[in-house]
């Protein structure tokens, strides 16, 4: 069923329990249908396929929903905001690890929030501890990092390993990095509809 007829034809009370618990994805999946087409940045890729490809690398390595969750809408905050995608140029960070806590925490337990929450700092931590990782990134990731704090003294970067969730936002933000080819063939969104239902709180699925 594609996400239109789903939201707009089928009467709630002849929903299937899945797609009552995929109503509840709505601000969510709006994100996408409204901006998901922006550009990534200065990639070559969209909103969109960035989210895509970064879900498909945890998916295909055949982990967590709750971490597969967190690669499709880590960088959800990039489509609430108007800054722009030349925000890093302007001398803005945009904050976007923080931007859809707010409501995403309402929907997904912390394996799916932390990980987003913390993807930044992941860059500061793998810039500290893997040789070439800070050569390797992009110039606009480079100016983005110094907008977020700079490289993790050896202090941070152990402080920040040993918090929960800390090494699956190491781990996203690896298939973050990669995530950025616009040759790259993916599922389409409602492809991981299960898994965001699955992730879900209890509380969000009217009587599960
Ligand atoms: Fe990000
Ligand atoms: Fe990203």
């Amino acid at each position: 069923m594609s996400l239109n007829r789903l939201y707009q034809d089928a009467p709630l009370l002849t929903l299937k329990p899945m797609s009552i618990a995929a109503l509840t994805l709505r601000p969510v999946v709006d994100c996408f249908i409204t901006r998901g087409h922006e550009q990534y940045g200065r990639e070559a890729v969209t909103q969109l396929q960035h989210a895509l490809q970064c879900a498909t690398y945890a998916e295909s390595a055949g982990e967590s929903s709750t971490l597969v969750a967190a690669c499709l809408l880590h960088d959800v905050g990039h489509l609430l905001h108007d800054l722009g995608e030349d925000a890093a140029e302007r001398g803005l960070d945009d904050r976007h690890e923080y931007r859809a806590l707010p409501f995403l925490s309402a929907l997904f337990p912390a394996a799916v929030t932390e990980p987003i929450r913390l993807h930044v700092n992941a860059k500061r931590y793998l810039c500290a501890t893997q040789e070439d990782y800070w050569a390797e990134l992009s110039n606009a990731s480079k100016l983005s990092l110094e907008l977020q704090g700079g490289i993790f003294s050896e202090a941070e970067a152990m402080a920040f390993i040993n918090q929960p969730h800390a090494k699956d936002a190491v781990q996203l933000r690896i298939w973050d990095d990669l995530a950025k080819d616009p040759a790259q063939k993916t599922p389409n969104f409602e492809h991981f509809l299960p898994t965001l239902v699955d992730c879900l709180v209890p509380s969000t699925r009217l009587g599960f």
